[in-house]
């Protein structure tokens, strides 16, 4: 069950954080514009009394924040953007499930062994681990046009390419028969852009980590988290009440709090929806009284949202 929630159900103030960066802008604006409209608010001084003034003011910045609103959405919201960068590879994928992102073997399971590295911009301090990202290699030679699908499980700390491919996803990207060819070209040119996971007949899943220490610490792991998103929050509470304990990141996709309610536990996530931010409730007994370290419990919720971002170009869809 996916539930939106209304800011003013919100029992604490951290939504707060997700007003955007484009938001926040949106809000500064005004203090800008009345600089800007200055001449003419003199102009207008000399002419009308000081309330007409005002009122003008006051009209006319809105109407350029209108404006410039609009042209700022639609110039750069985009479902996809697309990103010309390079692109290596790692011999072995078992690097990458070990990876930043501390998924392990699981890592596997979520992107066929397709897996990548991401540099910090695309990281993002973990908020990126389990994205998903078609990428195609530029050389119509050596490459197909539709590339391959990736998932970021760990940091990419050389500077030289944005990612690092498992070699499993590096020769996907090539033609048949050019999987040799494009390992020994090493490093290629690359264009990718980012699309949603779709985990088709698995809900996001709930992994205990093995640090949990009962009763007092709890440390979960997100996994299969479908759609386009980063969970920005996460708040656990015993079913059926509205005690919410919230969860800190601790890494990648690993949330914990040593504020454990006792009792069988519900979820509540919120992740990043547009310029905007989503709650998302697992209301039933994700967690059942008894958990356990190392278990694998089902939320019973699928994320399927896409967060649209600010870029150009954006994907025409001439790529699929
Ligand atoms: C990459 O990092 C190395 C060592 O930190 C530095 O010498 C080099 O200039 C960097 N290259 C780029 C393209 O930033
Ligand atoms: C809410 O939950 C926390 C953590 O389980 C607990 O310490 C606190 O006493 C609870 N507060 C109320 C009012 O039940």
């Amino acid at each position: 069950m996916i539930r939106a929630f209304g800011g003013l159900h919100v029992g604490h103030v951290r939504p707060l954080l997700l007003i955007s960066g484009e938001i926040l802008t949106f809000l500064y604006i005004p203090q800008f514009l009345e600089l800007l409209s200055y001449p003419t608010s003199l102009y207008i001084t000399s002419q009308q009394n000081k309330t007409t003034n005002t009122y003008s003011h006051t009209l006319m910045a809105l109407f350029l924040c209108f404006l410039i609103f609009l042209l700022a959405s639609s110039a750069t919201a985009c479902d996809r953007c697309v990103h010309q960068t390079k692109a290596a590879y790692f011999n072995k994928a078992s690097a990458l499930s070990s990876g930043a992102c501390g998924y392990g073997s699981l890592a596997l399971g979520l992107g066929d062994g397709q897996l990548a590295a991401a540099v910090p911009s695309i990281f993002k301090d973990g908020a990126g681990c389990g994205a998903c990202f078609q990428i195609r290699c530029k050389n119509p030679s050596l490459c197909t046009k539709a590339g391959t699908r990736v998932v970021v499980t760990d940091l990419n700390h050389n500077n030289q390419t944005e990612f690092v491919l498992s070699s499993r996803a590096f020769t996907a990207m090539a033609q048949k028969g050019q999987g040799q060819q494009i390992l020994k070209a090493g490093i290629v040119d690359i264009e990718y852009k980012r699309v949603p996971c779709d985990y088709k007949n698995q809900n996001l899943a709930v992994r205990v980590e093995e640090s949990s220490q009962k009763p007092n610490y709890l440390a979960i792991k997100f996994l299969y988290q479908g759609g386009q998103t980063e969970i920005v929050g996460v708040d656990v509470a015993k079913v059926g009440s509205s005690n919410w304990s919230f969860m800190s990141r601790n890494h990648g996709p690993v949330w914990d709090t040593s504020r454990v309610p006792q009792g069988p536990l519900q979820f509540r996530i919120v992740v990043t929806a547009g310029y905007d931010g989503k709650w998302i409730w697992a209301q039933k007994a994700v967690l059942p009284v008894d958990w356990k370290n190392g278990v694998v419990y089902d939320s019973g919720v699928k994320i399927t949202d896409i967060a649209q971002e600010g870029c150009s170009p954006c994907d025409e869809n001439t790529w699929s």
